[in-house]
């Protein structure tokens, strides 16, 4: 990535998922890029619904000043309960999880994760978020767990971001729509969607993280750099 430093270094959060094996490969490729560390819940135990896990992982790291952040964490399907189509199919026990992951879990990274950027220089914290969090873009209703759980993730790095600035005016912390990508995650609901690949969709976030100015740290971008309603 062009807009750091030579030699930067960078995390993957979720890096065994689609789209973080994607991002990691794509980070591996960059010539620019001086070092990748990789986190995932399979390889290293690292479940963001435990802030101890969260807290150790972070703790490992605690030397590191990284450059670049990118946590594709999350989950649509949780325990083999997909998202509800209506009122009726709320669960009490499926919306606290998908909130435990994608809201809470993610709140958590940020207060152990944030620590650990690089300080009085670019740097760059993106979490995948979703398009159907956005609550001025929702037409269509159902997924309300899903879809509620990512809306509550970008008032989190939102807010986030507000401090982060405080401290590091040159910092960007963004949460970001990949688009629909292949992945274990949106094969179920695929039918008769394109779905991109996850190495184009990785490069593409890659491509658009780069271009964005600080000024635009707290917003909600799809992967070609549109902003996104709340
Ligand atoms: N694919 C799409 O079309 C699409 C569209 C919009 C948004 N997104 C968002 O993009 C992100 C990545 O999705 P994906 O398609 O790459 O999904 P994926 O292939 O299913 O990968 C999900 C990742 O999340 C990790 N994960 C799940 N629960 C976790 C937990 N409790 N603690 C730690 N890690 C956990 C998984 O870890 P393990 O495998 O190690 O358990 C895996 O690394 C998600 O936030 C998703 O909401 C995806």
């Amino acid at each position: 990535m062009r807009s750091l430093s030579h030699g930067y270094s960078a995390l993957v959060l979720g890096a065994s998922g689609g789209i973080g094996q994607a991002f990691r490969w794509q980070l591996e490729m960059d010539a620019g890029c001086g070092k990748v560390v990789c986190l995932s819940r399979r390889d290293d135990a690292f479940d963001v619904t435990d802030e101890d896990s969260v807290l150790r992982a972070a703790d490992r790291m605690k030397s590191e000043a990284f450059d670049l952040i990118v946590c594709a964490t999350g989950a649509l399907t949780i325990n083999g309960l997909g998202p509800e189509k209506s009122l009726r199919q709320i669960s009490q026990h499926l919306m606290m999880a998908q909130f435990a992951l994608n809201a809470i879990g993610h709140a958590l990274i940020l207060k152990h994760f944030v620590p650990l950027l690089a300080r009085r220089k670019r740097v760059i914290f993106a979490v995948l978020s979703a398009r159907v969090g956005s609550i001025g873009d929702n037409a269509l209703g159902g997924w309300i767990s899903y879809r509620s759980s990512k809306a509550a993730l970008n008032q989190i790095v939102h807010t986030a971001a507000i401090e982060v600035n405080r401290t590091n005016p040159s910092s960007l912390l963004v949460t970001v729509h990949p688009g629909t990508v292949k992945t274990d995650l949106s094969a179920p609901f695929a039918s008769g969607h394109k779905r991109f690949e996850p190495n184009d969709a990785a490069r593409r976030i890659l491509e658009m993280l780069d271009g964005l100015t600080p000024d635009r740290t707290g917003g909600f971008f799809a992967y070609d750099g549109t902003a996104i309603a709340w």
